[in-house]
């Protein structure tokens, strides 16, 4: 009888590993468990033996048996033969689809790629430059000497001395001339700081520098090249108006306004009630600037302007904090 078991027990081995189908297990069960299985057929013969043995045989027989079904019990929990759940619920074409989730572009990033595609269609290319940068050229270089009262102009941060946070994108003239020799045509969008907050100040905000030098170029090339942005971004028949103004690094300067956008000039509560509002500062090239950069100003001539970003996205969209920009709300960031 043991020698019986003892088969029996082989040919389970050597068939259970390749049971992979819920029918094969069916099978194998009954092939050994079953009513009319081996361990069945090997328990009727327990009839025909002594007492004594009947107990041995019985033993190994019951010990055979619980292992055929732990064995039998391994295999169905194994994955081959669970429905799998993961193939089960991986499709299921009756549900509705998921809609994907679109983000939209800053409005800040708007305005700013609107505007370098405008320059882009004046013959202007893009150049950057560094947010840390030198007391030289940040001011000095701009003709601002130090203890000068323009630095008062823009409340600087310092990261360590003659090390300031920019206060404005016009340093990138300087490192752009240095490069390079006229004729040029640029512009420098970017983030530039200033110890300023309200609301209409943020101690981060944008600008875009913009510069030219030719032989010849003289302040009507600037007005008619701000005449041409300036209809293009907040519309044809947009009326221009040029203020003298003062900055170290131009002369003449000038600040340009626009006939408000809310009120067409009427006066409102945007443009405190004159009907214009300012929205850069620009100028001829200061011979000063010209002389840093080893530019011949006798040869030489160019416009300069700068201009905020926020503050024409402000304008453009009717947003009327600019804490806004920065405050990530997607309700406010969805309606642009
Ligand atoms: N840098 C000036 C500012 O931040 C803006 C500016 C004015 C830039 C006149 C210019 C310019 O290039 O010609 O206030």
């Amino acid at each position: 009888m043991q020698d019986q078991l003892k088969q029996i027990r082989i040919e389970f081995d050597s068939q259970a590993p390749s049971v992979s189908t819920p029918e094969q297990w069916q099978r194998l069960r009954s092939d050994y468990i079953g009513k009319k299985g081996s361990l069945s057929l090997a328990m009727k013969e327990l009839k025909s033996l002594t007492p004594d043995q009947k107990r041995e045989a019985g033993k190994h027989l019951n010990d055979l048996k619980v292992y055929i079904e732990s064995r039998l019990k391994e295999i169905e929990d194994g994955s081959v033969l669970q429905p799998k759940a993961s193939t089960r619920s991986a499709f299921d074409p009756t549900l509705p689809g998921r809609r994907q989730a679109f983000g939209s572009q800053h409005p800040v990033t708007q305005v700013t790629e609107e505007i370098i595609s405008i320059f882009y269609s004046l013959g202007f290319s893009v150049e950057e430059g560094p947010e840390i940068e030198t007391e030289y050229y940040n001011f000095e270089a701009l003709n601002i000497p130090k203890e000068h009262p323009a630095r008062d102009m823009q409340d600087t941060f310092y990261v360590e001395e003659e090390t300031v946070l920019r206060t404005h994108t016009s340093p990138v003239q300087i490192h752009v001339m240095e490069n390079c020799r006229p004729p040029l045509r640029i512009i420098a969008p970017g983030k530039v700081y200033r110890c300023d907050s309200d609301i209409s100040h943020t101690p981060m905000f944008h600008q875009i520098e913009g510069l030219m030098v030719d032989k010849g170029v003289s302040f009507s090339h600037l007005k008619g090249i701000m005449d041409q942005f300036l209809q293009k971004v907040f519309g044809a028949n947009t009326k221009l108006r040029f203020r003298p103004s003062f900055f170290p690094f131009t002369c003449p300067s000038a600040e340009v306004d626009i006939q408000c956008v809310m009120c067409k000039g009427q006066g409102c509560r945007v443009c405190s009630q004159t009907g214009w509002l300012e929205i850069l500062g620009a100028g001829m090239v200061d011979p000063a600037v010209f002389n840093a950069v080893n530019y011949d100003p006798e040869e030489w001539t160019g416009f300069a302007f700068g201009l905020g970003i926020e503050r024409i996205a402000m304008l453009k969209f009717g947003i009327h904090d600019i804490r806004l920009f920065y405050e990530n709300d997607l309700r406010f960031l969805k309606q642009f």
